[in-house]
């Protein structure tokens, strides 16, 4: 999946389902960002020695919140690790697929184990504040890595799937208090067989907002967007039988919708964190 050059009117078309303004500043990175998809079908083909090393040395050229690099990422290429956390992730089959599974951290530990050995307090970590940086910090390090990971050639799905069961990921991974699984990221081959359609976007007109926020235009682009994604999931035979709104409302209609993250603030607790 290199980045390989598409007209940008196809691109932008892909992107938002429909015409896009002839304003628009295009260069081969924004070609490659504007060509992204998750893949969800991989070949059992080996990654290039020092495609992790790479990948993480991408992710950690990502801003950090004060360069405090509150995360950490797990890499897992043991097969039967992978199985295991398949099967704690909804059974996702290209978890078991995939050559590498990296599983993104938000990590309080290592700033806790600093100042505990500078005899120093650390109570800020005791905030939500600061969990919340840890998690921000490992999103943006993750998705530099998928950035550096598709100008490879290479697939991603990211896999928030192993939040509905954090603490035995946790277990699997052996992670210490104050570790929590963001999300895991599915790294691999695409099989050219199942390349996955560019995925349209809401019209910028929904989530952009010009000096300050308003509802103005989001109905009329929320309706556009509803058309534009029944089509698409019927072109791709996605199995949805409803259009995006329908779809996203019943995601978050009630807690039994989280998928057993509604925990989350037990699991947290039970994790070490304080979350004041
Ligand atoms: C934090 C996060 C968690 C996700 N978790 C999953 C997941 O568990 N399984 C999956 O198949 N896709 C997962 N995705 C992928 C999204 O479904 C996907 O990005 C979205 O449908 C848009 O499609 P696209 O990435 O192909 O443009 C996740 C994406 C993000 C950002």
């Amino acid at each position: 999946m290199t980045a390989t050059q598409v007209n940008p009117i196809t691109l932008l078309h892909d992107r938002y389902g429909s015409s896009f303004p002839d304003d628009f500043l295009w260069n081969d990175l924004v070609n490659a960002l504007l060509t992204h998809r998750s893949v969800r079908s991989y070949l059992s083909k080996p990654l290039p020695k020092g495609t992790l090393e790479t990948l993480i040395a991408a992710a950690q050229s990502a801003a950090s919140s004060s360069n405090l690099q509150l995360w950490s990422v797990v890499a897992v290429e043991d097969q039967a690790r992978k199985d295991r956390l398949s099967v704690l992730a909804r059974n996702q089959a290209h978890i078991r697929q995939v050559p590498l599974f990296l599983v993104w951290l938000a990590d309080l530990s290592r700033a806790r184990h600093i100042a505990d050995s500078r005899k120093s307090t650390s109570e800020g970590l005791d905030y939500l504040e600061t969990f919340l940086t840890g998690a921000i910090d490992a999103s943006l390090a993750a998705q530099n890595a998928v950035v550096a990971a598709e100008s490879l050639g290479l697939g991603t799905v990211y896999v928030g799937a192993i939040r509905n069961n954090p603490e035995a990921v946790a277990k699997e991974l052996n992670l210490p208090p104050l570790v929590f699984p963001v999300f895991g990221l599915s790294v691999g081959y695409p099989d050219p067989e199942n390349i996955p359609a560019v995925k349209p976007r809401l019209g910028q007109s929904a989530v952009l907002h010009r000096e300050g926020y308003s509802i103005g235009n989001q109905a009329d682009a929320i309706a556009e967007y509803d058309r534009i994604m029944t089509d698409f999931y019927q072109q791709q035979q996605t199995g949805v039988n409803a259009d995006w709104s329908t779809h996203s409302t019943a995601r978050i209609a009630n807690a039994e919708a989280l998928g057993g993250r509604d925990r989350l603030t037990e699991v947290l607790h039970n994790l070490g964190f304080e979350i004041r």
